[in-house]
């Protein structure tokens, strides 16, 4: 009888080593590591950020600077670890000096994202900031106006959150990120994501 378990541990651990060796565009030339992903993989809920900074370019995993750090307050608050997720980027390397990541940077990188997708068959994903909301929901999407709504869009549900960096730099927006993630503890416990 085959192992679905086993063949799926090594399918992701494979995608993440080649997402470790890429050099497809050319941020692998100006990056210390990639940063394919962290947490669970057989997680239901998946986050997914814009690209890694300065610190996760460092340590090789994503939201581990003064962004992660609120974003695990966000977390806690609605009783989820970053054990009980996955959480990635739409490009793997640091754009240098924190830039925005090129179109084709983010068209090179997305097939990495959607092979994550395809293995991990997330009950929802949340994109943290524009990048990831107009990439992966739509172009046209506003964070002010459509942040905290679920869409579907291919059979796969989507929330639009705003960055947790931008509440950073804009306190008042601590609150909006904070209710918000008590309308996605609502949403999964309806769908029996968590518990
Ligand atoms: N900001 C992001 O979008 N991703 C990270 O991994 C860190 C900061």
């Amino acid at each position: 009888m085959e192992n679905v378990e086993v063949d799926f541990d090594k399918n992701f651990d494979e995608l993440e080593n080649r997402i470790k060796s890429c050099t497809l565009c050319g941020l692998h030339e100006t990056r210390t590591q990639a940063v394919p992903g962290a947490g669970d993989c057989h997680a239901k809920i998946l986050f997914v950020g814009e690209g890694p900074g300065k610190q996760e370019d460092l340590k090789g995993i994503p939201f581990v600077g003064a962004a992660g750090n609120f974003l695990n307050e966000l977390l806690e608050s609605i009783n989820l670890r970053r054990e009980d997720i996955y959480i990635t980027n739409i490009v793997k390397c640091r754009p240098p000096s924190n830039r925005d990541p090129k179109e084709d940077e983010m068209e090179i990188c997305l097939p990495y994202l959607r092979e994550q997708f395809k293995l991990m068959r997330p009950t929802l994903i949340c994109t943290l900031g524009r990048f990831a909301a107009k990439k992966l929901i739509d172009p046209n999407i506003f964070i002010s106006r459509d942040h905290g709504k679920l869409y579907r869009k291919k059979g796969q549900v989507f929330c639009a959150l705003y960055h947790p960096a931008a509440a950073l730099y804009n306190g008042s927006l601590k609150d909006v990120l904070k209710n918000d993630f008590m309308l996605l503890k609502e949403f999964l416990e309806k769908v029996r994501a968590v518990h």
